[in-house]
C-alpha cells in the first residue's frame, strides 16, 4: 500500500530523447527502477544483486553524475538515486551501464513514496544537492528539505550516519539552516568555516552546481549527523 500522496511540481520530461537515452528509459531503467508496491518494509539491501554493506540515497540526482560517481567509488555500497526527471534519469542509467555498475537503483518518481516505504534504520547517507530552491514565497511549500522529509529520513538513518545537503541559493540556505537546526534528529556542528564552504574530495561536483558557479554563486556544503535522540538538548 502507497499512503504517501506524489507531489511533483517540476519537470519530468525535456527535450525528446535520442538513441542513448531512449534506450536507457526503455531497456535499462525496467531493470534498475525500485519497485514500490511492496506490502511490507522495503530492506533495501535486498535490492542489490551482489551483497553490499550499506545503503545511500540521494533526492534529486539530476543528470546523475554525483550518483555514478559514488556507486563507482564505492563498489560495496547500494546506491539508490531519485530523479522523476526523465532525461536526468536516462543519463544516470546510460553512465551506470556504460560504467558496468552493478550497485546502483533508481526510482523515477517523488522522493517520498519511497521513503515511506523503506525499512527503519536502512540508509546509512542520504544527499539532498541543490534541490529546486522554489523563490516565490507562494511555493516555498514545495521545497525538498522540509520537516516532514526530514522526519522520514530521521527513521530511516541510523545514529551517526551523514546526511548531505548543498545548495547555492542564499534564501534556500536560510530555510534549510532554519528547518534543519530546529529539527530534533540531525546535528550540524561545523568546526570552522571550510566545513561548508569547501566540498570534501568524497563529495564530487554536480550538474546544478556547476551552473551556479558559472553564474557567479557560491554553494554551501552542509554535512549533518543523525544525533542520537538523548543528544537533543
Ligand atoms: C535543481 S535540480 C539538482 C539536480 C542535481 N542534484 C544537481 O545538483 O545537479 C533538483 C532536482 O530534484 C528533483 N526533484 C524535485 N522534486 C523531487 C522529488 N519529490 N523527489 C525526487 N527528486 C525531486 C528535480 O527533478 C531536479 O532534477
Amino acid at each position: 500500500m502507497i499512503a504517501a500522496k506524489r507531489e511533483l511540481h517540476g519537470r519530468r520530461v525535456g527535450r525528446p530523447l535520442r538513441h542513448r537515452g531512449l534506450q536507457a528509459v526503455q531497456e535499462l531503467l525496467p531493470r534498475l527502477r525500485v519497485p514500490l508496491t511492496a506490502s511490507a518494509p522495503l530492506d533495501p539491501l535486498t535490492l542489490f544483486d551482489h551483497p553490499v554493506r550499506e545503503v545511500w540515497l540521494e533526492i534529486g540526482s539530476g543528470d546523475g553524475m554525483h550518483a555514478v560517481w559514488q556507486a563507482a567509488q564505492n563498489p560495496d555500497i547500494g546506491y539508490i538515486a531519485v530523479e522523476p526527471f526523465v532525461n536526468g534519469m536516462a543519463s544516470l542509467v546510460a553512465a551506470a551501464f556504460e560504467q558496468g555498475l552493478q550497485n546502483i537503483r533508481v526510482l523515477d518518481d517523488d522522493v517520498r513514496l519511497l521513503l515511506e516505504q523503506l525499512a527503519p534504520g536502512s540508509i546509512d547517507r542520504a544527499f539532498v544537492l541543490f534541490p529546486d530552491p522554489w523563490p516565490k514565497r507562494r511555493h516555498w511549500r514545495r521545497r525538498i528539505v522540509n520537516t516532514q522529509v526530514l522526519d522520514q529520513l530521521g527513521r530511516l538513518m541510523p545514529q551517526g550516519s551523514e546526511l548531505r545537503v548543498a545548495t547555492d541559493v542564499q534564501d534556500y540556505l536560510v530555510w534549510m539552516l532554519r528547518v534543519l537546526r530546529r529539527h530534533p534528529d540531525f546535528d550540524w556542528s561545523p568546526a570552522c568555516a571550510d566545513d561548508w564552504r569547501v566540498r570534501p574530495d568524497d563529495w564530487p561536483g554536480t550538474r546544478f552546481e556547476t551552473k551556479g558557479l558559472e553564474a557567479g554563486r557560491h554553494s554551501t556544503y552542509l554535512s549533518l549527523q543523525r544525533r542520537h535522540m538523548s543528544d537533543f538538548a
